[in-house]
């Protein structure tokens, strides 16, 4: 058990103004609206305008946060920002975030975890804050998917959005906070979901583009069937380990990559509808953000009390599979 439990005491998102619905995407590939919500459970998803870069977004989520948290951003110690659609390969994007918000005497880094993302970035600040090392930490999930979704891929195009979302870590003072984290990692299931052109493996080249190897490939089945396992069994798990049971659970926080992966880890635990957030309806999948744009939902909708048991489960690319299981401190929220 850590000395100082970090807990999130401010959260922050940004969703672009633009609405792509599953009619704008019948115009573009062959899908229907009812393919498309039967399949994933995604009615609508926000995209940014093209050439938007993922650090403009995450500023946003980051300027909402410091407002409802009432601090400047020369008090933040740490900028941790888990993205797949970096600005750039380097600098990191938290680099870029840094000069945006002016948050001078903060260091930081990005991570790539996917769809795990958040929930790898959350932990790897709560340790900082765990140790002493550092007092208030931003962890942010952002990503513009729209930049790297094939339009005439009509399996992949119709499941992304694209958002931010950040969160503070400070140490907590009671008992509420991070209470236990169980992450994995599966390389073996990296045929499965990736994007193979712009890195060392294949430097873009005429061929890539050609290609079309600079956007993201997924076989649909076999990261399905990874995730409904792997997010029941893993969710239950770590509420095991800790004493607890889906019954003692508040809110279970899970990655919306398809409604009926996350269904399936409802049903498996026992959960009521009440006990799990679902906004995959209004913004698919954000990769990164999405964790964080569900914790906000579940502010939007009063289910989040200070001490209620929260389970934060994601499973993603690579594959990725993050648990973060913690007691909710409390932050100030008004639409
Ligand atoms: C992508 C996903 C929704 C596809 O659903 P599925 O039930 O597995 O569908 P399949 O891939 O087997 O495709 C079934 C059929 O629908 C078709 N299809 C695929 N996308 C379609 C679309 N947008 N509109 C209409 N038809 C579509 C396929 O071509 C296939 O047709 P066929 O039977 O004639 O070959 C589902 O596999 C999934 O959600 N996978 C995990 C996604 C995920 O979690 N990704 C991120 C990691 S966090």
């Amino acid at each position: 058990m850590p000395q100082i439990r970090a807990a999130i005491t401010a959260l922050g998102r940004y969703l672009p103004e633009r609405v792509v619905t599953n009619a704008d995407l019948e115009k573009r590939v062959a899908t229907t609206d009812e393919w498309i919500r039967t399949r994933t459970g995604i009615r609508e998803r926000r995209m940014v305008e093209p050439g938007t870069p993922t650090s403009v977004l995450a500023h946003k989520a980051c300027q909402d946060l410091l407002e409802r948290r009432g601090i400047g951003a020369d008090e933040i110690d740490l900028i941790i920002v888990a993205t797949v659609t970096p600005d750039m390969f380097f600098p990191a994007t938290a680099c870029l975030l840094q000069d945006k918000l002016g948050a001078r005497r903060a260091w930081g880094f990005d991570i790539s975890g996917a769809c795990c993302g958040f929930v790898y970035a959350f932990t790897m600040g709560a340790q900082f804050i765990h140790t002493g090392a550092h007092k208030k930490v931003l962890v942010v999930g952002a990503d513009v998917m729209s930049s790297i979704v094939d339009f005439e891929d009509r399996a992949t195009c119709v499941l992304f959005g694209d958002a931010a979302g950040a969160v503070l870590l400070e140490p907590a003072g009671d008992d509420t906070g991070l209470i236990d984290f169980a992450h994995e990692v599966d390389g073996s299931g990296g045929e499965y979901l990736r994007m193979l052109g712009g890195g060392s493996l294949n430097p873009p080249s005429h061929e890539t583009v050609d290609k079309r190897m600079h956007y993201l490939r997924q076989e649909g089945q076999h990261v399905f069937k990874y995730a409904v396992r792997k997010f029941a069994e893993n969710s239950a798990a770590i509420l095991e380990k800790n004493g607890f049971s889906g019954a003692d659970l508040d809110l279970m926080v899970p990655h919306q990559a398809n409604i009926r992966i996350i269904e399936a880890a409802q049903q498996r635990l026992g959960l009521p509808d009440s006990k799990v957030v679902k906004n995959i309806e209004c913004y698919g999948n954000t990769t990164a953000a999405t964790i964080p744009l569900a914790l906000g939902t579940a502010l939007d909708e009063g289910r989040l009390k200070k001490h209620d048991l929260v389970l934060m489960a994601a499973v993603g690319a690579g594959f990725t599979v993050g648990t973060a299981l913690l007691r909710w401190s409390g932050v100030a929220w008004n639409h």
